[in-house]
């Protein structure tokens, strides 16, 4: 069985990739309490003698609203970080993954492919693009987008935070001109499998199959959730970006390499969080 040896193990996403594949692989979860990547002695004395054959990093700085007041904090975390990480797994000669955004896009001419030019324009996209310049053609980056699921206790996605607010009847005011591209968790995880089993230092987008507006993801929450969308009202990018962090208009993000592993839809990953 593959060795994977991993970073941000308990996080949303990584958490649920060890949930779908524990019995595929042999998952070696190292939390942060026991590495903080930004510690290059601490990186090098627990990689040293650990046995794996692929790192899977996920550990990242992802609060995209507090990266722009910390800056700092979300390049040393997503840039020195991966740095150290990356340093320590190739000096070991093992595979490495690095797991990317959409975030490195401006969100300007969509959509977006493996091959298009990242070019960020906000503090978190640009740590995590410079995550990707150091890796980059010597290991394998994986760029999600809006990853979500159906429960996860420490931190809600954005599919758990519109139903939350449906649920509790507070009004919600969406963007209705822009695009997001959700993409439903265990669907990275499966896909991942591929990837895990075919390793190549290439670039590849791990992302749902549609591009909807929030306004029309909500939508479609409340009505396969049975909700009250009358709640549910209307804004523009230009009204809802003001005082935020800057945020890719049109996130419409498609992959020209996945043909291993059909990416639901928006609608099939409720339909399946349903059932
Ligand atoms: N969530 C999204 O919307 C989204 C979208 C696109 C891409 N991504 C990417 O997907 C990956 C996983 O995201 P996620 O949402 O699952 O993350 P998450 O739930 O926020 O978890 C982040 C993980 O990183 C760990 N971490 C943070 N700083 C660390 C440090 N200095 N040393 C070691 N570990 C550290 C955290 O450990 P603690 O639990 O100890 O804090 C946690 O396990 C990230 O690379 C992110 O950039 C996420």
């Amino acid at each position: 069985m593959l060795k994977i040896a991993l970073t941000g193990g308990d996080g949303l996403v990584g958490s649920r990739i060890i949930e779908l594949l524990e019995n595929d692989f042999t998952f070696i979860s190292i939390s942060q309490s026991r590495m903080d990547i930004t510690n290059l002695a601490q990186v090098n004395a627990e990689l040293k003698n650990l046995d794996f054959d692929i790192f899977l990093h996920l550990a990242a700085y992802t609060n995209v609203a507090e990266a722009e007041k910390t800056k700092d904090l979300a390049f040393k975390i997503n840039r020195s970080g991966t740095q150290n990480v990356f340093a320590v797994v190739s000096g070991k000669n093992k595979k490495f993954i690095y797991i990317s955004t959409d975030f490195v896009f401006d969100g300007k001419n969509p959509p977006f492919y493996e091959d298009s030019m990242p070019n960020p324009i906000s503090a978190y996209g640009f740590s995590k693009y410079e995550g990707e310049k150091i890796i980059k053609n010597q290991a394998m980056i994986v760029r999600i987008s809006y990853p979500y699921r159906e429960k996860y206790e420490l931190k809600k996605d954005f599919f758990r935070t519109f139903k939350s607010f449906l649920e509790q009847k507070k009004p919600l005011s969406l963007i209705t001109d822009s695009l997001m591209t959700p993409t439903f968790i265990d669907d990275i995880a499966f896909a991942l499998k591929y990837l895990f089993n075919n390793y190549s230092s290439e670039i590849f987008h791990l992302v749902g199959s549609n591009s909807l507006s929030p306004y029309q993801a909500s939508l479609l929450i409340a009505e396969k959730f049975n909700l009250d969308k009358s709640i549910i009202g209307k804004t523009t990018y230009k009204k809802y970006i003001k005082d935020k962090a800057p945020l890719p208009r049109f996130a419409e993000i498609k992959s020209r390499k996945n043909d291993f592993y059909k990416m639901k839809s928006f609608q099939q990953g409720l339909e399946e969080i349903k059932s």
